[in-house]
C-alpha cells in the first residue's frame, strides 16, 4: 500500500497539508467557485496571496463553508503572503490584517513575504521604476512579531534562493518554516531541495504543472515524455504523476484549476505511488526554470541587475 503523504510537518511542529489548492490567475468570479469545488472535494489547504487580487471572494466562500458546517477552520489550512510594495516593518501588520478581513478570518496557518524584492509603498503593476532595496531583515522581524501575536501560525518566504535562504537563517530568531518556490518535474530545485533539508525548511512548490495557462511561458512540463510514459504505465493523467512526484520528494504542492474535474484529478494522487524501479527516470529530465522574476530585475533600478543575480546563480 503506498504511503499517503496527507502531509508534512513543519518546524514549528504544525502539519501542512501534502495538496493545497493554488489560486494565482484564478480569476475573480471563477475563484469562489473552485475554493468551493476543492474543499468539497477533500481539500484542506488553500494557497492564496493579497497580490492575487481574489482574497475577498474567497473569504466569502470560506465563511459559508464555515457556516454550512461543510469545513471547520481548525481543519483548514490557509496561506496568504506579503506583498513587495508592504515591506516596511510598519506596514507588515497592516497587510496581514488586510489579508486577514479580506478572508474573513482570525489568523492565517501560513504567511510568507511573497518575494525577495521591494517596490515602493502603494505603488501597482511591475513598473521597474518602483523598485527598491529590500531589507529582508527589517521585513523579517515585522513578520517574526505576526508570528508571536497568533496572527501568523507559521511564517516563510517565498521565491528565496540557496543563499537568500541562508542570508535569513543567519539572523532569524523564528526560522522560516516553508520556502515556496516554483518546482516540478522540469525544475526540480535539486540544489535548494537539500539545503532546506538540511535546514528544516519545508518546500512547498508552486506551478507543480509548469503554469500551462500562463500566456507568457511556454510550458512543455505536462508534455514531457518521461512524464507521459510513467503516466500511461500507471494508468494515471501527467498532472496527476507530476503531483505524486512532487509528494514522494518530500514537497507539498499547489495546483491551481478553477475545474471542477480537474480539481479533483489533482487530489487523486493518494493511495497509489510511483514505484522504485521509474522514479530514478524523472532525474533525465532537462531542467529549466519557468518563472524568472524579470520583473523584479533592471539595470538601473531595485538591487539586481540580472536574472542570474536575483536568483544567486540558480537558474
Ligand atoms: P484550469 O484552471 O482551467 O484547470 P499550475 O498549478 O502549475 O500553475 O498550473 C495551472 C494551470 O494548469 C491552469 O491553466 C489550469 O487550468 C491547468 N490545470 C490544472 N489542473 C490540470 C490538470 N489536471 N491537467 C491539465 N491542466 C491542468
Amino acid at each position: 500500500m503506498a504511503d499517503d503523504i496527507r502531509f508534512f510537518e513543519l518546524n514549528t511542529g504544525a502539519k501542512i497539508p501534502s495538496v493545497g489548492l493554488g489560486t494565482w490567475q484564478s480569476s475573480p468570479g471563477l475563484v469562489g467557485d473552485a475554493v468551493d469545488a476543492a474543499i468539497k472535494a477533500g481539500y484542506r489547504h488553500i494557497d492564496c496571496a493579497q497580490l492575487y487580487a481574489n482574497e475577498k471572494e474567497i473569504g466569502s466562500v470560506l465563511k459559508k463553508l464555515f457556516e454550512d458546517g461543510v469545513v471547520k477552520r481548525e481543519d483548514l489550512w490557509i496561506t496568504s503572503k506579503l506583498w513587495c510594495t508592504d515591506h516596511a516593518p510598519e506596514d507588515v501588520p497592516e497587510a496581514l490584517d488586510r489579508t486577514l478581513r479580506d478572508l474573513q478570518l482570525d489568523c492565517v496557518d501560513l504567511y510568507l513575504i511573497h518575494w525577495p524584492a521591494r517596490m515602493k509603498k502603494g505603488s501597482v503593476g511591475f513598473k521597474h521604476e518602483n523598485l527598491i532595496d529590500p531589507d529582508i531583515p527589517a521585513t523579517w522581524r515585522a513578520m517574526e512579531s505576526l508570528y508571536d501575536s497568533g496572527k501568523a501560525r507559521a511564517i516563510g518566504v517565498s521565491n528565496f534562493s540557496t543563499k537568500k535562504l541562508s542570508d535569513l537563517l543567519d539572523i532569524a530568531r523564528v526560522p522560516p518554516a516553508v520556502n515556496q518556490v516554483e518546482c516540478h518535474p522540469s525544475w526540480q530545485q535539486a540544489k535548494l531541495r537539500s539545503f532546506c533539508k538540511s535546514k528544516g525548511v519545508h518546500l512547498s512548490g508552486y506551478s507543480p504543472l509548469g503554469s500551462p495557462g500562463t500566456t507568457w511561458i511556454k510550458s512543455e512540463v505536462l508534455k514531457n515524455p518521461i512524464l507521459l510514459t510513467v503516466a500511461e504505465k500507471l494508468g494515471k493523467t501527467p498532472a496527476q504523476v507530476g503531483l505524486r512526484w512532487g509528494l514522494q520528494m518530500g514537497h507539498s504542492v499547489l495546483p491551481k484549476s478553477t475545474n471542477e474535474a480537474r480539481i479533483k484529478e489533482n487530489l487523486d494522487v493518494f493511495g497509489w505511488s510511483i514505484p522504485e524501479d521509474l522514479f530514478p527516470k524523472f532525474s533525465e529530465i532537462e531542467q529549466a526554470r519557468l518563472i524568472r522574476g524579470g520583473s523584479y530585475v533592471h539595470d538601473t533600478f531595485g538591487p539586481y541587475r540580472s536574472i542570474e543575480e536575483f536568483w544567486d546563480g540558480e537558474i
